[in-house]
């Protein structure tokens, strides 16, 4: 009698186990160990970036995410947030990992840790159709008194403080927390001209009338995915991610959103 007891005792646990299982893999057929991989992101920033008309993620870096996720059989969760909270949230760990069309620098790596670079971008300037500036030259001009506009804590905001700070440009600056501020603020003409990453700038000369790019390139750099310093998920991303590169995936994204 005993022994029939336990051995119900043992069928009843073998149950709940593979019941746990079962409840723990995704839907749709992707395994998944049901931990979840949450990202930091500012979806402000198309085509990297952005929310969609139905009010979901997209973009290359959400579709990049999304493919490293599967690969590690992880369920990818999306915070949106300020891109100056991205660097805080993921040294913190509130986040796992940090994609905002995010540039390596020396100052970022102080406090978190980067992937391999999986995109470069250019810095441009967005001034309005017949505007003044008509190179970056003529925000370093003598006596130049534009309002430049830029999203705080980006790289664009980090060079021309500095370049204000130096007295390189007697430009003054106005920092948004988002991206669209800056740019709606350029078409209500409340400022002279927005620095941002030049896809980006092609996506809101697109979606707003009467905006026009510099041809001048004003500085290059290097996207990467952001880490908690010395997170084993550094190690796992990059490997998930050079397969992705190697197999041609991250190229069929960038395809995707940004036209040859
Ligand atoms: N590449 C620039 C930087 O790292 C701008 C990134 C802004 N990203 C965004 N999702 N708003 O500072």
């Amino acid at each position: 009698m005993k022994m029939t007891k336990r051995l119900i005792a043992v069928v009843l646990a073998a149950i709940l186990v593979v019941a746990v299982f079962v409840g723990c893999s995704a839907k749709g057929g992707e395994e998944t160990t049901g931990e979840k991989l949450v990202l930091a992101t500012s979806a402000d920033f198309p085509p990297y970036e952005s929310i969609g008309d139905n009010g979901e993620y997209v973009g290359i870096d959400i579709e990049i995410a999304q493919a490293i996720a599967d690969k590690l059989g992880r369920e990818l969760v999306v915070e949106n947030m300020d891109f100056d909270s991205i660097i805080s949230s993921v040294a913190s760990g509130k986040a796992d990992m940090g994609m905002a069309g995010l540039t390596v620098t020396d100052e970022r790596k102080e406090s978190v840790d980067f992937s391999n670079s999986y995109a470069t971008g250019v810095q441009a300037i967005i001034v309005p159709e017949g505007s003044a500036i008509k190179t970056v030259d003529d925000l370093y001009a003598e006596g130049a008194a534009y309002k430049v506009g830029v999203q705080l804590s980006t790289t664009a905001d980090i060079y021309f403080s500095g370049d204000i700070e130096d007295g390189a440009t007697t430009c003054t600056i106005e920092e948004y927390t988002s991206a669209q501020e800056a740019v709606s603020s350029l078409v209500t003409g409340k400022i002279d001209a927005v620095i941002i990453d030049n896809e980006p700038a092609k996506s809101y000369v697109a979606a707003n009338e009467g905006l026009t790019i510099l041809d001048t390139k004003y500085t290059e750099e290097e996207y990467a995915i952001a880490f908690a310093k010395g997170s084993e998920l550094t190690a796992e991303v990059n490997a998930a991610l050079d397969e992705l590169i190697a197999d041609g995936t991250v190229q069929q994204i960038v395809d995707k959103y940004i036209a040859a």
